[in-house]
């Protein structure tokens, strides 16, 4: 059960309504907070972080740390409670003389034994909170080499919060993959000897090669033998590390293994007694990393492929239309290489994004590119046509670009090719406009040309050849309608054709 109904204050919103705290007292706090979980672990204990309120009158609970190595002493959530100066005498005492407050006796609280040490967080000459260290008795067993390592290691940490000189500053890289006291465990005296290795450690260096027991070896050493010159960090990074003189995290490893290894330099009263260092295996994230990074080139080098072969196809058809003879061969080559270059397009636009979706003005706009130069290789017999977008495309499913790029590219071919090849207005520029119109979820396309207009007697439906059944073909699958008609027949003023095209923006979408 809460105590408080409502939303549970956050630290700086405690500091600001009942403390004096400045903005580097908080930083100090954060940092704290950032590194506690390795306390309460080490403690088998709960953490609870108490800031003194500016009057004097208690203290407010505003940080809570269950340990994951043990039982919680505090089944509720304290967060956001306060509690008045008298009522609990190791926080007054610890505030008072700025020295950490133990008490013999047990509280008892809810039929549970709790232990209860108040630390003093002391940030440069101020005692700028309380941490509350609550160990439930009824987890506490004779303690094995394990625990008195741990319990020996959290009391210097916590002198250490006592006289100011942890957390340390800006240490972190902040790796998501920090290593916590579980993973493995490992103290090293002042020389940098390992006097202790927990269980997980020496998993962790049995994995990276290590056969004999850790204790009594050189860690910097023991770690250099291992693992390969190219695949460790500087000398100065691992003796630092590893010899647990320089609190930071480096990432290790050999064929065997990839380690993040953390240090933590103790000096419970100001000098260096030696260090905790966590490790953690990542090697399994690592492979996985690495294969991820492998599929994305794999992808990559695919896609590269499969652009440079469509090129190499168009290439091919293009040499072979220079070399035939008769002009509708040298004109159906050209064709096909034009079509094979419009997949090109598309091709590349979707290789650059893993998107389902594709923005396609900027594909459209290089298939008029495309299509205008091939026209102008064939001499279209108007001088010049321009060929201009008006409106947007917008996004629309990358399924439906591929089909829609080869409609586009038939039917402005067609203006090209046919709208102006009267041969009887030279002096006249031709224009072929395309609308473009996306709105829920449907497309609309509509290609304009101000040219001679349909032949006489068109029929759609009837026609066999083959830019128009590939148009008809493709807007079928894409649920689409298609519509050519000449401007005049539509009641326009103008002469020439217009191509209305209308799809679902996705396919199988509505
Ligand atoms: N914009 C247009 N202006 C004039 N005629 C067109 C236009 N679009 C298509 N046509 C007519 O439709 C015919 C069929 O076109 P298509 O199926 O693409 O075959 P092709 O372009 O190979 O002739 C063309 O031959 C042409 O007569
Ligand atoms: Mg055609």
């Amino acid at each position: 059960m809460h105590p408080y109904p409502w939303v549970v204050p956050t630290l700086p919103e405690l500091a600001r309504d009942h403390t004096d705290l400045g903005s580097d007292d908080l930083a100090w706090l954060a940092l704290l907070q950032a590194d506690w979980q390795i306390i309460a672990d080490l403690s088998f204990a709960d953490l609870v972080l108490w800031l003194p309120d500016r009057d004097g009158t208690g203290y407010w609970a505003a940080g809570q740390m269950r340990p994951t190595t043990g039982p919680t002493a505090l089944v509720d959530d304290v967060v956001g409670t306060f509690v008045a100066t008298g009522r609990r005498s190791l926080l007054d005492a610890a505030l008072r003389d700025g020295r950490i407050a133990r008490e013999g006796d047990p509280e008892w609280r809810d039929d549970v034994p709790v232990r209860v040490e108040a630390i003093p967080v002391r940030r440069g000459s101020r005692i700028i909170a309380l941490v509350a260290r609550n160990t439930n008795l009824h987890g506490v067993r004779t303690p094995s080499r394990l625990e008195l390592a741990y319990l020996q290691t959290a009391s210097e940490l916590t002198q250490m919060i006592a006289h100011g000189s942890f957390p340390y500053r800006g240490q972190r890289s902040d790796h998501a993959d920090s290593p916590r006291v579980g993973d493995g465990f490992i103290r090293v005296d002042a020389a940098g000897r390992v006097t202790y290795a927990s269980p997980n450690a020496m998993s962790v260096y049995r994995k990276l090669g290590q056969t004999t027991d850790l204790t009594g070896q050189h860690l910097a050493e023991v770690t250099r033998a291992l693992v390969p010159a190219a695949l460790r960090p500087d000398e100065e990074s691992i003796s630092a590390v590893l010899g647990g003189r320089m609190p930071r995290d480096t990432e290790i490893g050999n064929r065997n293994g990839t380690v993040i290894v953390r240090s933590i330099p103790l000096r419970p009263t100001g000098e260096h007694v030696g260090a905790l260092i966590l490790l953690r295996d990542v090697t399994d994230l690592r492979s996985r990393d690495r294969e991820l990074v492998t599929k994305d080139a794999t992808i990559r080098e695919i896609h590269h492929r499969v652009k440079n072969n469509l090129q190499t196809v168009a290439a091919l058809l293009r040499l072979q239309a220079r070399r035939i003879g008769s002009t509708s061969g040298r004109e159906a080559l050209e064709e096909a290489v034009r079509r094979v270059g419009a997949i090109a397009v598309v091709h590349e636009t979707l290789s650059q994004t893993y998107e389902e979706e594709v923005e396609f003005d900027a594909v459209a706009d290089q298939l008029l590119g495309l299509v205008s130069e091939v026209g102008a290789h064939e001499g279209t017999q108007a001088g010049s046509v321009r060929l201009r977008r008006t409106g947007s495309f917008g996004t629309i499913g990358s399924d439906v670009a591929t089909p829609l790029a080869m409609v586009l590219t038939e039917v402005l071919q067609n203006a090209m090719e046919h709208a102006f090849a009267g041969g009887s207005t030279d002096s006249r520029v031709g224009t072929v406009e395309v609308r473009a119109r996306n709105a829920d979820g449907r497309l609309e396309v509509t290609v304009v040309d101000d040219g001679v207009g349909l032949p006489e007697g068109f029929d759609l439906a009837a026609s066999s050849s083959l830019g128009l059944s590939i148009v008809r073909t493709l807007v079928g699958e894409l649920s689409g309608t298609l519509r050519i008609a000449r401007r005049a027949d539509d009641g326009e003023q103008a002469s020439g054709t217009i191509v209305e095209l209308a799809m679902p923006t996705r396919a199988g979408g509505s």
